[in-house]
């Protein structure tokens, strides 16, 4: 039984180097304390319609997109309710992408797994053997971009090329760790459906939801017989045309803060960002080779968390905290099974190389390097 735990109100600030959340600008933090306002309102449309265009302008895409509230797990029900009849395949390689497989059969669909060891990156010729050997093929392919439990980056790019000799076969790309610091081309790899958390890459509050849909993906869920309420394809998208807002009440401040900090991410332009999230995870791999080692397979790092390999047997729990009490800072232990086996450092967002190396600086001090 979970007991009662008081909040209190002198919590020291830490800054956060998380695989999300991650760090987020004083200005748009204060960006939410305005005063309240109707969600059906005139200023409403302003807020909604703007950050919404901006977002478009920013990915690089001319999909559509859908700003929810909700937390990035709510694209992974709604994609599996708008998009699939009946069957799925998904590469698992860590514990997230095993979530969205869950997730599918949690909501009834048959779903093939091809199954990777954590630490690999999926192949994409996996992939096309797999939906060869299907009969009945595949209403869609359902990935993980960026598997932050093991700190892989996917070959996203490549399979969604070979999706295109799949027509029928929608590709579905959790992109939750890494958007807006690691950039793609939606269209250009055939991406159906691609969704991000705001408290990640996109370095803002928690609380939202980020989706960029098809035209294609937009027409099959209207073609079904059920999809999702909430994260339905149709009824946001549709009612955006019509009203430039949203079908429930929104987070309003959540809202204000997108605002600010889209614009923040517009002035530095998506190139810009993804050159600055290079240069971090070079950096961060470089230490990490240096005094460690690397857990992904070669070749396929992540752009946004390092997923560091212990070799050293250093304490993993005993350093974050120690870390986390001497100095401040946040970083993060393996996950699950791999706790003590790796650590993660999240370098997304508003982070630099230098803020990155004062975290280095203070695991090499707390771990005796
Ligand atoms: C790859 C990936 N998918 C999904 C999620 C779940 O996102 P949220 O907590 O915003 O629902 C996370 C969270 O860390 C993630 O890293």
């Amino acid at each position: 039984m979970t007991e009662k735990r008081e909040y209190k109100d002198d919590y020291p600030d830490k800054t956060l180097y998380l695989p999300g959340p991650t760090e987020v600008r004083e200005d748009v933090i204060e960006a939410m304390c305005e005063p309240m306002f109707g969600h059906r309102m005139d200023r409403m449309t302003d807020l909604y319609t703007t950050i919404v265009e901006d977002t478009k302008e920013f990915l690089d895409t001319d999909n559509d997109v859908v700003v929810l509230s909700a937390s990035g797990t709510e694209f992974w029900e709604a994609t599996t309710l708008n998009l699939i009849d009946d069957r799925m395949l998904v590469p698992t390689s860590g514990s997230f992408s095993e979530r969205q497989a869950n997730v599918a059969e949690r909501l009834g669909k048959d779903v093939d797994r091809i199954e990777y060891e954590w630490g690999k990156a999926v192949n994409p010729d996996d992939v096309r053997a797999a939906l060869e050997e299907s009969d009945e093929g595949y209403d869609a392919v359902g990935m993980v971009m960026n598997e932050t439990s093991t700190g892989v980056r996917n070959p996203v790019e490549e399979i969604g090329d070979l999706l295109g000799d799949y027509p029928d076969t929608y590709f579905v790309v959790d992109a939750i760790s890494c958007l807006g610091g690691d950039f793609i081309d939606i269209e250009g790899h055939n991406i159906d459906a691609i969704f991000t958390s705001t408290q990640k890459a996109f370095a803002m509050p928690p609380g939202l939801a980020v989706c960029a849909v098809s035209d294609a993906a937009y027409e099959r869920e209207v073609e079904k017989e059920s999809a999702s309420w909430y994260g339905g394809f149709q009824r946001t998208l549709d009612y955006y045309d019509r009203k430039g807002q949203t079908h429930s009440t929104p987070a309003i401040p959540l809202m204000l803060a997108y605002r600010k900090q889209m614009k923040h991410m517009l002035e530095e332009g998506h190139e810009a960002r993804d050159e600055r999230h290079r240069e971090m995870a070079e950096y961060t791999r470089e230490w990490a080779r240096e005094h460690f080692g690397l857990y992904p397979e070669e070749g396929y790092e992540s752009q946004t968390v390092t997923c560091v390999e212990n070799t050293r047997d250093i304490d993993v729990a005993e350093t974050v905290k120690t870390v986390s009490e001497e100095y401040d800072m946040a970083f993060s232990s393996g996950y699950g099974d791999i706790g003590e086996e790796s650590f993660r450092i999240g370098h997304m967002g508003e982070h630099t190389v230098e803020s990155i190396t004062e975290l280095t600086d203070a695991i090499e001090d707390v771990a005796d390097l």
